[in-house]
């Protein structure tokens, strides 16, 4: 009797090493996006990337995130933001270049939204800092497994002149997902997210953190069934943002 070779459908490992798991690869579009610059970068996150602040002593109201304008658009996962500072004023979720203007994601204007979310506005005030976008997001759940097929690093410094400010991006977690994280990753020498180089940042509330989102691949893993909300902003590079990193260390 000649044996049957039986090919069994092996399940999908839980194991983050999975060799199913997707990757990026050098057609990825982050590859492309500068990484060595001679912008000035923030003295506090030169050795990782990013910092990790202390937790926002206040809670913000859930009607500042919840009763905003929330305007679908994909990055990162399953994604609506709510722009509360923008280019123009207008509620756009648009990067801040266009063919007629470029303009790197700074010098911004409130929108209509930041009218309902009074803590959020006079927190970004308050860092001093030329900000760029700012906006709420509102993530649905994603495993570690979905959010790596949007892993990637942003082009925010695009048109920035190099004798000026890096833009980085701070986050401020209004929701408390302590079970999820924002994976980060540096670039390996063929410019790929490099896996020895993995942190996950945990995401409850309150959590702030500063993130060179150009030099570091990121992506948030969430693992609770309802949206996570944060606020995120961009902000240039100086002496103001030091300041504010440097009163906000644990
Ligand atoms: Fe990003």
């Amino acid at each position: 009797m000649i044996p049957t070779l039986v090919v069994m459908a092996t399940p999908r490992a839980e194991s983050d090493s999975d060799p199913g798991t997707f990757w990026p690869n050098q057609d990825h579009w982050s590859v492309e996006i500068p990484l060595d610059t001679p912008h000035p970068r923030p003295a506090a996150i030169a050795a990782h990337g990013f910092v990790q602040l202390r937790d926002l002593s206040i809670i913000v109201p859930e009607a500042e995130y919840l009763g905003l304008e929330y305007m679908d658009w994909k990055s990162g996962g399953d994604t609506n933001f709510a722009p509360i500072a923008t280019a123009d004023g207008a509620l756009d979720c648009r990067g801040f270049w266009s063919k007629e203007n470029e303009h790197p994601d700074k010098d911004a204007m409130f929108t209509t939204n930041a009218q309902q979310c009074p803590t959020l506005r006079r927190y970004v005030d308050a860092v001093g800092a030329n900000f760029g976008r700012v906006r709420t997001i509102k993530l649905e759940p994603q495993s570690h497994e979905a959010a790596l097929r949007s892993f990637h690093r942003d082009d925010n410094n695009r048109f920035n002149p190099d004798d000026q400010g890096w833009v980085v991006r701070s986050w401020l977690e209004l929701t408390d997902n302590p079970e999820s994280y924002m994976l980060l990753m540096e670039c390996g020498p063929d410019g790929l997210p490099d896996p020895a180089t993995e942190v996950r940042v945990p995401l409850h509330r309150g959590a702030q953190f500063v993130v060179d989102t150009q030099r570091l691949w990121h992506v948030v893993v969430h693992k609770d069934p309802r949206p996570r909300y944060a606020l995120i902003s961009s902000f240039e590079t100086g002496p103001a943002l030091d300041a504010w990193i440097a009163r906000e260390l644990p």
